[in-house]
């Protein structure tokens, strides 16, 4: 158990241990987990684990299923118990967490089906009170959790306790928060598709647990965590009740490590080591928090602030004021792919060569536009040769009714001459029985899948075409991984790696622009990434790659913070609309908060507080230092 060892962790409350990435956490977790099994054996005592569903335990479980088939670990006599079930969902319905955990783990593992635990989503109402207090019973009688795996999802709820669940709340039926019914709109084909309720342990039945485990991936987790590891315990976020649980640990990848005060300031806890990197983000931290101009800071708030150890460095605020306030200011530039003829010593991109090849990589159609749409039209308009390559379909995100709606033009158009297009009539009823046959959650088939990612492609065309970018420029690589899985069930194999690798060979860019560094590794953006990294790391000796730069985006996610930024490409009023026109042809399937360019307008306004020139809106890049 770790406990709480140095300052740096001072404004911790639930003991955090920080992992470079999942898969790490993940097998340092599965080797506790064998040796409490192995613990409780010895005891002569069934071991019995709480398990979660959602993206986040999917490294843990892979892990658990490698000690299995590789380390020979048996699962014969665990019991476990699961955190949740949506209510109204049958075990057998696609998104119903029985199916998950039974596709995830419970089908690669020798655990005995008695043995198995999970809400029952499907009593009737009159039979939910009964059926929760004999979850209750069932975990008692088993003699408690001895581990209880835990994710946390964005309202801070562990299991599906949202905001609003007291501390002592037991199993029970709850209504899911807008949020959380977001989060899992893209399972379920549509937020209307997602269930109004769902049956969770209790808060207070999590905290019996005798050992918690909460994990998070990813930076869109990272301001929750840090919520519910320093904040106050609070029914706001039911994750924060662990503070008072005396074994309890979250583990935290990097990417979800970034706003605990440890690593955001981490002067306060004493740990700073005032690299260029870390005095920047102190000095904008600063400004931000002081509501000032970066070079109206003075003496008097950077001792406030306990970074008067800074000052003694570079002896007046002054001075340090406008080292930082050039550096911010040196990150904009309305050339992202270098100023042919300028000097570029202090500018993120070097002048030459001119023109570039870029290529910009989406892991599904829409990011690129989400993040980059401006500085995509600005590269084309500036000379370059730019490409842009979709890695997957995106089918998963459209609906049926787009693809019975093409069904149905295509039927009609071709009934108007059966003989001639019969063949099509044929495709077009099929789908439509496909669609009738597997029912609003069924498996998709292949075909259909096929005809979704047409659609989304016909859309990124599009978009990218409103950008100026060439049609012979757009690529669809469709990588197998997303072809042949679906979400937290992607597998990334050699093949992708391969079909990356050669466009990379091909083109040979001098730029590539891409997104997912940050992002849950289970996610469509995660492995797209991971992808791309293994196709790099196996080109490491072409010459090309020395004189390759690598720019990072972001697309469904939360914007960089003003110190990550390395590149920042400001949009006028007409660049930001032409860039919204561009993220509205994709119909089939939009995120309504990203739709207005608003993130870019706040991106501009971050830059205009800290007192430089002030824009409509800037896409922000950061370089992938490798
Ligand atoms: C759901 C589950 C939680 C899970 C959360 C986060 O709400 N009921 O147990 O922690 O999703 O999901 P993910 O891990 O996919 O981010």
């Amino acid at each position: 158990m770790s406990a709480r060892t140095s300052p740096a962790e001072a404004f911790e409350k639930i003991p955090t241990v920080l992992y470079a990435d999942a898969p790490e956490a993940a097998a340092a977790l599965a080797q506790e987990v064998r040796d409490l099994i192995l613990e409780c054996r010895a005891n002569g005592r069934a071991p019995v684990l709480g398990l979660a569903t959602g993206s986040t335990p999917v490294p843990f479980y892979r892990e658990l299923i490698r000690l299995h088939r590789e380390e020979n670990l048996s699962f014969a006599d665990v019991i476990t118990f699961n955190l949740d079930e949506y209510y109204g969902l049958n075990r057998h319905h696609r998104e119903s967490y029985f199916r998950f955990m039974q596709e995830q783990l419970f089908a690669h593992i020798d655990l005995q089906p008695h043995n198995i635990h999970l809400p029952d989503g499907t009593v009737p109402l009159d039979e939910v009170f009964n059926h929760c207090a004999a979850y209750e019973d069932a975990i008692r009688d088993a003699g408690g959790i001895d581990l209880q795996i835990l994710g946390i999802g964005r309202t801070g709820h562990i299991g599906f306790n949202e905001p609003g669940s007291s501390r002592d709340s037991i199993t029970r039926l709850i209504p899911l928060d807008r949020v959380t019914r977001l989060d899992a709109a893209a399972d379920f084909l549509g937020e209307a598709n997602v269930p109004r309720f769902a049956i969770t342990m209790g808060v207070g039945t999590i905290l019996q647990a005798r050992r918690l485990v909460i994990m998070a991936w990813g930076s869109n987790k990272a301001d929750i965590a840090a919520r519910a590891i320093e904040g106050p315990e609070t029914e706001a976020i039911s994750a924060s009740f662990l503070q008072s649980h005396p074994h309890a640990r979250c583990l935290l990848d990097r990417a979800a490590s970034t706003a605990l005060t440890r690593i955001r300031l981490p002067w306060l806890v004493g740990r700073a080591a005032w690299t260029p990197a870390e005095t920047r983000r102190a000095v904008l931290w600063l400004a931000l928090t002081e509501h000032k101009p970066v070079l109206k800071l003075r003496d008097g708030e950077y001792n406030e602030h306990g970074m008067a150890e800074l000052l003694t460095r570079y002896g007046k605020a002054y001075h340090l004021n406008i080292e930082v306030f050039n550096r911010q200011q040196q990150t904009i530039t309305g050339w992202p792919g270098g100023k042919p003829h300028a000097d570029d010593t202090s500018r993120p991109e070097r002048a030459a060569p001119f023109p570039k090849t870029v290529l910009v990589l989406a892991p599904e159609p829409q990011d690129d536009v989400l993040g980059m749409g401006g500085t995509m039209e600005r590269l084309v308009s500036q000379g370059h040769d730019v490409h842009v390559c979709y890695l997957t379909g995106g089918d998963l995100r459209i609906t049926d009714a787009e693809a019975i709606r093409f069904a149905r033009v295509l039927l009609e158009t071709s009934e108007q001459d059966p003989l001639r297009w019969k063949e099509q009539i044929d495709y077009a009823s099929g789908i439509l029985e496909e669609i009738d046959a597997k029912g609003p959650f069924g498996d998709p088939p292949a075909r259909l899948r096929r005809l979704k990612a047409l659609i989304r492609r016909g859309e990124a065309r599009d978009a990218a075409i409103s950008l100026g970018i060439k049609p012979a420029h757009i690529r669809f690589l469709d990588l197998p991984f997303y072809t042949e899985g679906r979400y937290r069930q992607f597998h990334l194999g050699a093949p992708d790696i391969a079909l990356v690798g050669s466009v990379l060979a091909t083109l040979r860019p001098h730029q590539i622009y891409l997104t997912g560094d940050l992002a849950d590794p289970s996610s469509v953006q995660g492995i797209a990434f991971m992808a791309f990294k293994a196709a790099w790391e196996a080109r490491l000796n072409q010459p090309w790659i020395e004189h390759c730069r690598v720019w990072l985006y972001r697309g469904h996610q939360s914007e960089y913070t003003p110190h990550e930024i390395e590149m920042a490409v400001p949009l006028s009023p007409d660049q930001l609309a032409q860039k919204v026109q561009s993220i509205q042809k994709f119909q089939s399937h939009t995120l309504p908060d990203l739709l207005d360019g608003e993130r870019n307008r706040q991106t501009a306004r971050t830059y205009d507080d800290l007192g430089t020139a002030e824009y409509e809106a800037i896409e922000a890049f950061r370089c992938w230092h490798r």
